[in-house]
């Protein structure tokens, strides 16, 4: 299969870009047909199969936390509306631009001719930085690792969680699970652990003064490849961010929430009925808190842009109505999808 490219930016990047573009050439890909530059979205996402949404406005220093969310809205929200407009119908779309798992509840909400089931936000890193952290303690290789789990958002409030559904592949093949393996850890999976994953990405632009960019790249490159070509291993999950419309361990509906997914034939399924303990449970409201407050600030921002629009736009008094009576419930303005 052929793929070609189209790589989106805006106008102050696409010099570096067309620097990007010839280094992909100079690769020599065999299944690589053509690679586009453009500053478009509609042009970038024309009956696009997949897409992967990289771009952001960046967390600037003092920064509040809802003028990122405000900045992001405005972006990802055209991102939608284009994805909507032009894409094949089928595309799948991997949101890593943070905050990413509210970015991709804005895309989605706006892009409502696509199935929420194929948007999904970047929580596999998250997942690989977690497996590679257990098997360093227990000195064995990430494959033997299996079934870390990351619940929530793609931020300091995760809950990295080895011990519910986690095992490890011993030598004569037989499996044990992590929290036997680490039940004499306690302490380190329950503080160590869980913080070094929540701020590995903080950690790394401490020490190398830049985001992660090889791991990221490769998680979002092999999230793509379980959910789209290979599909998971029997008996193994991968996290993923997707939406939560069925309100999976009592989770609310209508956010982005990362859970462990199984992925069959281009599709994923959250895996039910695993047991959480009263750790785990509350762990998991408080980065279910960040992400319904998340929601509320791209609600905020969706409501005055709308309220802008009609004041420019004549509607007829019946529209005006119900626009300004939904207008009124800002809480629950993301139109259809929550
Ligand atoms: N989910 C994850 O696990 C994860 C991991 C690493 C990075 N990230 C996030 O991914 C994003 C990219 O990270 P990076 O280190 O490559 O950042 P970067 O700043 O190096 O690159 C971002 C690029 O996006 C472009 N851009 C900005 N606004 C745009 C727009 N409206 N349309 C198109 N392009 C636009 C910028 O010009 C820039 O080239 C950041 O938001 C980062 O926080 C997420």
């Amino acid at each position: 299969m052929l793929v070609e490219l189209r790589l989106l930016e805006i106008p102050q990047a696409l010099k570096s870009l067309a620097g990007v573009k010839m280094e992909l050439e100079d690769c020599a890909y065999p299944c690589l047909s053509k690679v586009v530059c453009t500053t478009d979205p509609l042009e970038a996402f024309d009956s696009a199969d997949c897409i992967v949404l990289v771009g952001g406005f960046p967390r600037k220093k003092g920064m509040a936390r809802n003028d990122l969310i405000h900045a992001n809205t405005k972006i990802f929200t055209e991102m939608g509306a284009a994805i909507d407009e032009v894409a094949s119908p089928n595309v799948k779309v991997l949101v890593v631009a943070n905050p990413a798992n509210t970015n991709c509840l804005v895309t989605l909400n706006e892009a409502t001719s696509i199935p929420t089931k194929n948007f999904c936000a970047l929580s596999f890193l998250d997942h690989q930085r977690a497996k590679a952290q257990i098997a360093k303690r227990l000195g064995v290789s990430t494959a033997r690792v299996r079934n870390v789990t990351i619940w929530g958002n793609h931020s300091e409030t995760q809950y990295p969680d080895p011990l519910t559904d986690g095992y490890c592949i011993r030598d004569d093949g037989r499996e044990v699970s992590l929290a036997s393996l680490l039940k004499d850890d306690v302490e380190w999976v329950t503080n160590d652990f869980i913080s070094t994953v929540q701020n590995r990405g903080k950690s790394v632009i401490e020490v190398r003064g830049n985001s992660s960019a090889l791991s990221a790249a490769m998680a979002s490159a092999d999230c793509l490849k379980t959910w789209l070509v290979t599909g998971t291993n029997d008996g193994e999950t991968v996290s993923m961010a997707i939406y939560n419309d069925k309100g999976y361990y009592g989770i609310k509906k209508g956010i982005v929430f990362s859970f462990p997914c199984v992925c069959r034939d281009g599709n994923w399924y959250v895996k039910e009925g695993l047991d959480l303990s009263d750790f785990a449970r509350e762990k998991l409201a408080v980065t279910e808190e960040e992400l319904v407050e998340e929601r509320l600030a791209a609600e905020e921002l969706i409501v005055k842009s709308r309220l802008r629009s009609l004041s420019t736009t004549s509607l007829t008094s019946s529209e005006s109505d119900v626009e300004m009576t939904n207008s009124t419930h800002s809480g629950n303005y993301l139109k259809s999808r929550i």
